[in-house]
């Protein structure tokens, strides 16, 4: 889409290392994101899926290497900085602005795209309804428990309608029958505004799902990558997360 863009890879990371007090939340991890596709990210805890984020969302410099975000290199820029290129991502501990409702918060996010207040409206109205937060989208955010605070936050960023956006474990929030409005509406935003999708997410049947790729993550190193069906059958995946998953150890 963009000139500056040749590779058509929305995002790029390249030997991104980062280390707390010796341990190697990331090592040399590479990841190509390409324009308008869905990537799944698994792995078992500690594994290094949210540093990944925090470092591509600017939160946290890496130790080294690079990312690449539209063609140009942000690495180690304020997050500030990487959501105005047209990246969103989630927190796992949201802060709203608590006085005021889930909806005014919604609202408040879908005005910083620019455009009318009406058009505000209608896009909060779109998100909470396919979030499942129309019930309580009234009351005010500091009332909320902490189910309700993740889908407030899944709304949120949705309602920036971002380029590219990074979805940290929000399925987790919602009980089952409430998965598939979310991932129906990824789906149609994907297909529609051509969303550039990277989610971690421990549901594999959303994963299965939505991914084009799906990538694992294992004590801070990608360990594979590729097709859905073909990840899932890989032993060294099997024997890293899946079979933990399974037998739910
Ligand atoms: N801010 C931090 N300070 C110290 N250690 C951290 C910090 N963030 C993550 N870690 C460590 O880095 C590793 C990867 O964590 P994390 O990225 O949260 O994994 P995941 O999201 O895959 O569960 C873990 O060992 C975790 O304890
Ligand atoms: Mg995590």
């Amino acid at each position: 889409m963009s000139t500056s863009n040749p590779s058509g890879n929305v995002l790029e990371v390249r030997g991104v290392s980062k280390s707390f007090n010796g341990v190697h939340a990331l090592a040399d991890v590479d990841l190509d994101v390409p324009e308008g596709s869905i990537v799944g990210i698994i792995g078992p805890n500690g594994a290094g899926k949210t540093t990944f984020f925090n470092v591509v969302a600017g939160a946290l410099r890496p130790d080294s290497g690079h990312v690449r975000l539209f063609g140009k290199d942000v690495t180690g820029l304020p997050p500030h900085r990487i959501a105005h290129a047209g990246m969103a991502r989630t927190f796992q501990l949201m802060r709203p602005f608590g006085s005021m409702t889930a909806r005014e918060n919604v609202v408040a996010a879908a005005l910083t795209r620019g455009g009318s207040h009406k058009d505000a409206r209608l896009a909060a109205d779109e998100v909470i309804d396919a979030t499942g937060m129309a019930a309580w989208a009234d009351a005010t955010s500091d009332s909320l428990h902490t189910a309700a605070l993740k889908r407030l936050e899944l709304a949120r960023v949705l309602a920036i309608r971002p380029r590219i956006l990074l979805l940290d474990e929000v399925l987790a929030g919602l009980v089952p029958a409430e998965r598939a409005p979310v991932v129906d509406l990824l789906a149609r935003l994907r297909e529609a505004e051509g969303l550039t999708l990277v989610f971690v997410e421990h549901i594999m049947q959303a994963v299965m799902k939505l991914s084009d790729t799906v990538v694992v993550f294992d004590r801070g190193r990608v360990i594979a990558s590729g097709e859905p069906t073909e990840v899932v059958a890989d032993p060294r995946v099997v024997e890293a997360y899946l079979g933990q998953e399974l037998t739910g150890a």
